[in-house]
């Protein structure tokens, strides 16, 4: 089975969980390719057996490259098992973690008309000496506004790492769902 994650990501923390989520997948005995979608978005899918697609936000919106891909292959993406993660700094509040509480997620889906058969939304990460100098003041005016970290040189992983493994075993066991074998006939 070989099952296709497709990102995008801008500081890499997006990356980091694709490479966590390669490793969960490929222990169920899966082969996986990653891919960014900001080196190549003309990807056949039909080369693969299931689809992971993940995305960070950026002032607000995912990715226009993600979306445009969502929405160019819609159909083929329907008749494959397949799954999209949202990664943000609000989902550090529990409450914000599913695709019915996370702002950006329930935009989202009303952008496309795919329906992705599991969701998630993770915790991203928070890197102030990462960040350009007006991108720090931004990020730290919001992190002020609503509870967050503010120490100019903070750095904190908000990621819930076990939910991202249970993520992973969920890719694994739909890839390998009778599901799947219905929908390659
Ligand atoms: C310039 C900038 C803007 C961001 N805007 C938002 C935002 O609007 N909402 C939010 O929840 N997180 C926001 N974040 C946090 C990112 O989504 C988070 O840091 C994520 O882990 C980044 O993943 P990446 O490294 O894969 O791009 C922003 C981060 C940066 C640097």
């Amino acid at each position: 089975m070989k099952t296709l994650i497709l990102y995008s990501s801008t500081d890499g923390h997006t990356i980091k969980i694709c490479q966590f989520l390669q490793k969960v997948i490929e222990q169920q005995g899966d082969l996986t390719t990653l891919i960014s979608v900001e080196h190549e978005s003309n990807i056949n899918l039909k080369n693969f057996d299931s689809v992971v697609i993940g995305a960070s936000i950026r002032y607000g919106k995912h990715s226009p490259l993600i979306v445009d891909f969502i929405n160019n292959n819609t159909t083929v993406l329907d008749t494959l098992p397949n799954a999209f993660f949202s990664v943000n700094l609000v989902a550090r509040k529990p409450e914000k973690r599913t695709p019915e509480t996370n702002p950006y997620l329930k935009i989202l889906l009303k952008q496309i008309s795919w329906k992705p058969m599991e969701i998630a939304v993770f915790a991203g990460k928070l890197d102030y000496p990462r960040y350009k100098f007006r991108d720090r003041l931004m990020i730290r005016m919001i992190m002020w506004m609503t509870g967050g970290p503010t120490e100019r040189n903070a750095v904190v992983e908000f990621t819930d790492w076990k939910q991202v493994e249970g993520f992973g075993r969920v890719i694994g066991q739909m890839t390998h769902s009778p599901y799947n074998s219905d929908m390659n006939v």
